[in-house]
């Protein structure tokens, strides 16, 4: 469960653990990612895809019918785990626990594709209505970032089965509450098979992000499109401004659902189909899910070098303090609080200053 880069996930924990443990909260305030498009355009096959790990119910029809917030949460790898804990027990490091389900851990991740199903059902009914209370997930891993991840329905213009008149209406005041937070990274998902014009992720992330600041536009379905036709003007820009661009994916279809092809496959097809498209092969490099995710790691450090400059302040300010205290102690023995002060005192002053400058490039 990597797909969001090695690299990133090493920095940004390591930044993680330093602040947690001196200012005492998770200051990094790193930004929740939110998917939106209409139904069915291929938003919990991105997201899947960015996690890398298979554990999304996706499909034909209405299947997301309330929101998902799925928190990966970052732990240390098998080797530092304590032999009583629940990942030791289990035998690996990575699971997933309910908030509705507490202390049940779950290491099979079909049985939480199922256990979304159910609790989907059990609130918003067997139908097709949706209901916007959401499913808290949480996904233990040594080889997540801790962030936020947001799966939503999908606009549907027509009710059917169990849905009110006013469904759509329901259902896009549920996507804004979400998109409207200005930490919110939105990843507007329209399907290249539709015209662009009548893209419902795009009207909604415009309404919250008029400047495309915040929006990744992902363009699913690229291998669906009309033979002879190509989606080139939309992925160079050339047809609707967005900072941080338009990306083109093509996920798992129908038919690979039911025959249950790995990610790993799917994402080398992915390669393939866009190395080899006589329209795409020249800017293959900037097309794909992995791309994707990279584009998303460079927006998260872009995010994260922004708050360094007030986190940096805080820990100044603390080591400050922490100098005072330990002075006022003069020549008193060792206490157990004097002790703790000593050590975070190190802890900041070892990893603090280069740790920092290191991932700012920019101001020392
Ligand atoms: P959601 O309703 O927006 O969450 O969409 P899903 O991820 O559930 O996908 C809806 C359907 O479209 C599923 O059958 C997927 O297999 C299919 N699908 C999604 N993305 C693609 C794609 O890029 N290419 C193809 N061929 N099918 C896709
Ligand atoms: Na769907
Ligand atoms: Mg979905």
């Amino acid at each position: 469960m990597a797909a969001l880069g090695e690299e990133l996930l090493t920095t940004v924990n390591r930044l993680q653990d330093l602040v947690f443990n001196t200012i005492g909260n998770d200051s990094l305030d790193l930004p929740q990612i939110v998917v939106v498009g209409s139904q069915s355009s291929g938003k919990s096959s991105v997201l899947e895809n960015i996690v890398g790990r298979d554990f999304l119910p996706r499909g034909a029809g209405i299947v997301t019918r309330r929101p998902l917030v799925l928190q990966l949460i970052n732990v240390p790898s098998d080797d530092n785990i304590e032999p009583h804990t629940p990942a030791a027990v289990g035998g690996s490091g990575e699971w997933a626990e309910f908030h509705h389900i507490p202390g049940r851990q779950y290491y099979d991740f079909t049985e939480v594709r199922k256990e979304i199903e159910n609790e989907t059902a059990r609130i918003a009914g067997n139908n097709k209505g949706i209901n916007r209370q959401p499913i808290n997930l949480k996904i233990y891993s040594s080889h997540v970032l801790s962030l936020t991840l947001v799966d939503l329905p999908g606009l549907t213009k027509v009710p059917i089965g169990d849905q009110p008149t006013d469904i759509e209406k329901q259902t896009r005041s549920l996507i804004l509450e979400y998109i409207a937070k200005p930490n919110s990274i939105i990843l507007a998902v329209s399907p290249a098979n539709v015209d662009l014009v009548n893209s419902e992720a795009l009207k909604l992330s415009r309404q919250v992000d008029a400047q495309g600041r915040r929006t990744i536009g992902v363009l699913t379905k690229l291998d669906l499109m009309d033979h002879g036709t190509n989606a080139l003007d939309i992925l160079s820009g050339r047809v609707y401004p967005l900072k941080l661009g338009f990306i083109g994916v093509v996920n798992r279809s129908q038919q690979d659902i039911m025959t249950n092809r790995s990610l790993q496959d799917a994402l080398a097809a992915e390669q393939e189909f866009f190395r080899h498209h006589p329209a795409y092969r020249n800017m293959a490099h900037r097309c794909g899910t992995q791309f994707l995710a990279k584009s998303l790691n460079t927006t998260l450090m872009g995010h994260i070098r922004e708050r360094l400059p007030d986190i940096k302040a805080r820990l100044n300010t603390l080591m400050g303090q922490t100098q005072q205290e330990l002075a006022s102690y003069g020549d008193m023995h060792f206490s157990g609080k004097e002790h703790r002060g000593s050590l975070i005192l190190q802890l900041m002053t070892k990893f603090a200053g280069s740790f920092i400058s290191s991932i700012d490039g920019t101001s020392s």
